[in-house]
């Protein structure tokens, strides 16, 4: 037996390192040819050749059907208005954030006007959000973030009081200033939605809205550490490849079908409510991904959203309000509806380009560091 195996043990072993990519194939970072340094970067002056329009969000609501009336952070839009709100045209849409009338409770995802106050004084902004302990506080690695950034760059961390006190606990808490590390803590209060996680989609698409005068914003999920500076990530994603979104595709799944089954594979979240999304989109024209076909419009219809780069121009807004009002509807599973809205947006404007660049996932692991989420007790899938 021993022999044996030590004759196959030579094979054994090249067999490994012939599968070993393959099998960790998602976890290697690929080369990314940043500039060396934030010093020689100019922004390019022909950014505003992106298609223009003027969008403007529905602040409020005051719609009573028998005097019942239950004011949403996502607002009640009608089929109608949603498919209206596909056109890339002057308008008014819906885009989180929609208020009840005077008297009724905030429909939630409160701030202190101090966080606004400076919020609004972003130009540059790299966020993210922690809510419901789901993770750890991952600090930007210091020594690579430029000192350009560190003065002009706005470092956000949104988190609510539970996770606020779970971080002091464990000695991450907030300076006078309200920062630890890089990292400005911003407090929400009042949850829009009972899931956790679709409430983190709220900060996750709508940074043109909370963040309403910055050109640029960067979304990194809570589970990654910053190591590139956010100045060359700009420069990298959008400004070389003239693109006004940048998302990666996923490691492995390109096709929205595989992603429903894995989905429910994994029991990530209410069947029913999968299937009637799934229903809706392909009655709505949502086709198979098809690698072969050589005009296909993405890389992928599956993304890895965890890493998004933003110029925050009139089709990069739209269409993070468009995926938003998708989560809102639907589930909170955003891999589900990317594919469907970027096609919908693309039919529905067919002389209108969007600029969106879906780089490859390697490409994202290189300019963060990955950690898994905190352990939590397992929770039923959310409803
Ligand atoms: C601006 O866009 C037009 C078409 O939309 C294109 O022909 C032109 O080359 C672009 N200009 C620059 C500087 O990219
Ligand atoms: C769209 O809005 C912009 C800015 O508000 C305005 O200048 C422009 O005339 C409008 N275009 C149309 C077609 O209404
Ligand atoms: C699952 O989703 C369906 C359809 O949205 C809903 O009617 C049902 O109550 C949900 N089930 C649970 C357990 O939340």
């Amino acid at each position: 037996m021993l022999f044996s195996f030590c004759k196959l043990f030579p094979l054994f072993v090249s067999l490994l390192v012939l599968f070993l990519p393959c099998i960790h194939h998602s976890d290697f970072p690929c080369e990314v040819g940043f500039v060396e340094s934030v010093d020689d970067l100019v922004e390019p002056n022909d950014l505003m050749n992106f298609t223009q329009f003027s969008l403007e969000y529905i602040e409020k609501e005051e719609i009573f059907h028998n005097n019942l009336f239950e004011p949403r952070f996502g607002g009640h839009q009608t089929l109608a208005e949603r498919e209206k709100s596909f056109y890339a045209r002057n308008q008014t849409l819906h885009c989180g954030f929609v208020k009840g009338p005077p008297g009724y409770p905030s429909t939630g995802f409160d701030l202190d006007e101090k966080d606004k106050a400076y919020m609004y004084t972003c130009k540059v902004v790299v966020s993210s959000c922690i809510f419901g302990s789901f993770d750890f506080l991952r600090r930007p690695t210091r020594r690579l973030i430029s000192d350009y950034s560190k003065e002009n760059v706005c470092f956000v961390m949104f988190v609510d009081e539970q996770t606020l006190s779970k971080l002091s606990s464990e000695g991450n808490t907030p300076d006078d200033s309200g920062h630890v590390g890089l990292w400005k803590i911003v407090i929400m209060r009042n949850s829009p939605y009972k899931d956790m996680r679709k409430t983190g989609k709220v900060p996750k698409f709508l940074s043109h809205r909370l963040f309403p005068f910055s050109r640029y914003s960067i979304w990194l999920d809570s589970k990654m550490r910053l190591q590139t500076d956010p100045m060359l990530i700009i420069e990298y994603f959008l400004w070389r490849t003239k693109s006004e979104y940048a998302i990666s595709n996923h490691y492995d799944r390109h096709c929205v079908w595989e992603e429903v089954l894995q989905n429910k594979r994994l029991n990530k979240y209410n069947h029913t409510a999968i299937d009637e999304q799934f229903t809706f989109y392909q009655s709505d024209g949502l086709t198979k991904f098809d690698p072969s076909d050589l005009n296909t419009p993405l890389p992928s219809y599956v993304p890895e959203g965890s890493f998004i780069v933003r110029a925050h121009t009139p089709m990069s807004n739209l269409f993070s309000c468009l995926w938003f009002n998708e989560v809102d509807r639907f589930t909170s599973r955003d891999q589900l509806s990317f594919g469907y809205t970027y096609l919908k947006l693309r039919r529905m404007n067919p002389d209108k380009p969007f600029y969106l660049n879906m780089f490859k996932d390697c490409e994202r692991r290189a300019l963060a560091k990955l950690f898994r989420h905190r352990a939590v007790p397992s929770s039923p899938p959310a409803s």
